[in-house]
């Protein structure tokens, strides 16, 4: 039994989340750590709300509310998502708790004390029409490096590499195309040369990530500067030195802020649990290992910069140092990244206001369909175009036909003949090969999913399921009239062998494995389902966390008999079939132009 972190990127609270966010890190996070737990493994899930920084305060101007109303208002929405989606976090919290403020500025603190954060003075952008600081992110130009047009201030999107907006060939503020203009300003920066050698080394350890983010990742080490970690801005947690704490226009950045949030949230949950430090056992403990989840544009922050923040604050960069009060602090293990989803070949885009919600999709399609098509045919090694085309024929043929109709066929069967899970006699060859085929798929899904390849998972799961559609085709237990006998064991068989494949998929539909162990005759609560729960701050508002008790769950990596002579019910089919034409029109929310 080995200690895994699952760490999954913060969504920022400022909008709801449409599919492409969750197919990043949402639903390969939440297959993980199902599947880790099943296995017997201590899954400690953690995550949050992004809620600080120009993301939030933008959209507070738009919508004429404060950023902290603004992040409730989405906090609450995304959170109500993501446990729609069945998203089994140990908790969800948010950023602007005083908790993550505490311990964000206890790791500022002690970079700063150990010297890995030095003051500097730059150019920053600052709107020419108002005055205001503008944010990185919202001034693009070309790229200096690859000539992309379309460039922001803190990164390109297309060579992926960090920039600095006063870098930027013909820069333009993305909220009113205006130039910016360019003021003097200091803010600290987080010196990535004298952490560089603690992270190359680290990172020559990390042979098994995936190929894409081993050799971004190096190759981001070959060019490190130091980068700055505060702004000027009023929506942040404020810089915990002296001279600096009081200056309500300067905080810490939000990338700085967030990715803490692992941390933070570890430290909340072991709070909650009432073993304040509980959490150690995930972050100090050499045999426990740290799996982070997120999308492509993600990477950095997460194989550079987080790793950095960690050595310079545990004082293990080229300038030394004392840990910070919390003491060592383990890296990442493996960065899991994803590409992306598109939606153009729907005519979607953000910017036309016509996107695909999660909660619209969970609404209409219920929470499996999509964690399947995501699994199947999500972005896991590059980018994917969502078409509600591909939707209806994967979920009609290899959901509803392929698995629902096993299920449905077999116990509807097996209720009708004997109402009971029916004994078996001598098994035939074919009836020990397919048991074999079921028995067999435990170790090689398990291994797929224990290095995040779910695709590869879900087709070697998938191949049990076809394997007993023509053995059920084959041995054609509804002509066995005069043969009770063979016809039992026949059932029994399948039977045996949808509980097997229910269980390998239970990871990835576990709302209608659910079912499926219901339609089998078992008790309780197979796979546990994460809980919203309203908590408050001494003195503040309500707000929703997610947690769940998947302790308490039946579901075990490993085969089991069906018991003999259990009870069947008639089975209600477990996928309804989509209307074909829904592949043309997409539904009534997000309709397809043509
Ligand atoms: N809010 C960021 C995004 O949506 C992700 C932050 S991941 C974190 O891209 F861990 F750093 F918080
Ligand atoms: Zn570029």
């Amino acid at each position: 039994m080995s200690k895994i972190l699952a760490a999954v990127a913060w969504p920022y609270a400022n909008g709801p989340r449409h599919i492409g966010h969750v197919s990043g890190f949402g639903v390969p996070s939440d297959v993980f750590a199902r599947y880790q737990r099943m296995a017997g493994n201590d899954v400690l899930m953690v995550s949050g709300s992004d809620e600080h920084g120009t993301a939030i305060q933008v959209q507070a101007d738009r919508e004429g509310l404060t950023p902290q109303q603004t992040a409730d208002k989405y906090h609450r929405i995304i959170a109500g998502d993501l446990q729609g989606l069945g998203l089994s976090y140990d908790l969800y919290t948010r950023t602007t708790t005083r908790n993550h403020t505490e311990v964000v500025q206890e790791l500022f603190r002690a970079l700063h004390a150990n010297g890995y954060l030095v003051p500097k003075t730059q150019l920053g952008a600052i709107s020419s029409a108002t005055g205001r600081t503008l944010a990185d992110r919202y001034i693009e130009g070309t790229c200096p490096l690859c000539g992309y047009p379309g460039a922001r201030g803190d990164q390109c999107d297309n060579c992926g590499r960090q920039l600095d907006p006063a870098d930027l060939i013909e820069p333009r503020s993305r909220i009113d195309g205006e130039k910016p203009l360019f003021v003097e300003t200091e803010h600290f920066f987080l010196d990535l040369p004298a952490l560089s050698g603690a992270l190359g080394r680290w990172l020559e350890t990390r042979t098994d990530w995936r190929p894409n983010v081993l050799n971004f990742s190096r190759q981001l080490l070959k060019d490190l500067k130091p980068r700055p970690v505060t702004r000027d801005l009023d929506w942040g947690i404020p810089i915990p030195v002296a001279g600096w704490r009081d200056n309500p226009m300067k905080s810490i950045y939000v990338w700085f802020d967030a990715v803490v949030g692992y941390l933070s949230a570890s430290v909340e949950w072991a709070r909650r649990t009432g073993q304040p430090e509980a959490w150690r056992e995930w972050w100090q403990d050499p045999a426990a290992s740290a799996y982070y989840f997120m999308g492509k544009d993600n990477i950095t922050f997460h194989s550079v910069i987080w790793p950095a923040i960690l050595f310079g604050a545990n004082g293990q960069g080229s300038r030394g140092g004392q840990p910070s009060s919390f003491g060592l602090l383990d890296r990442p293990t493996e960065i899991v990244s994803s590409e992306f989803l598109t939606m153009s070949g729907s005519k979607f885009s953000t910017s036309r206001q016509t996107v695909i919600y999660v909660g619209d999709f969970l609404r209409e399609f219920g929470p499996d369909a999509l964690r399947y098509f995501i699994a199947v045919a999500g972005p896991e090694n590059h980018d994917t175009d969502f078409t509600w085309d591909e939707f209806v024929r994967r979920t009609n043929s290899e959901l509803a036909n392929e698995w629902g109709n096993l299920v449905n066929r077999s116990i509807a069967m097996a209720h009708r003949y004997d109402g009971a899970i029916p004994t078996p006699g001598p098994l035939a060859p074919e009836d020990a090969a397919l048991l074999e085929t079921a028995r067999a798929a435990y170790d090689v899904v398990g291994a797929a999913l224990g290095r995040a390849r779910f695709k590869q998972a879900m087709a070697e799961a998938m191949r049990v399921v076809s394997a007993a559609n023509k053995y059920l085709s084959d041995s054609e237990p509804w002509k066995l009239k005069d043969d009770p006998a063979r016809r039992a064991t026949v059932l029994h068989t399948v039977l045996q062998v949808v509980q097997d494949a229910n269980t390998l998929l239970t990871p990835f539909l576990p709302h209608a494995a659910q079912k499926v162990y219901e339609q089998l005759g078992g008790e309780g609560t197979w796979a546990a389902q994460p809980q919203l729960v309203e908590t408050a701050e001494e003195g503040g508002a309500d707000y929703p966390i997610l947690t769940g008790g998947y302790d308490a769950q039946e579901a075990v990596w490993a085969t089991s008999p069906i018991p003999v002579g259990r009870p069947l019910a008639k089975p209600a089919p477990l996928f309804p079939k989509l209307d074909e034409s829904l592949g043309q029109t997409g539904p009534a929310w997000a309709p397809i132009e043509n």
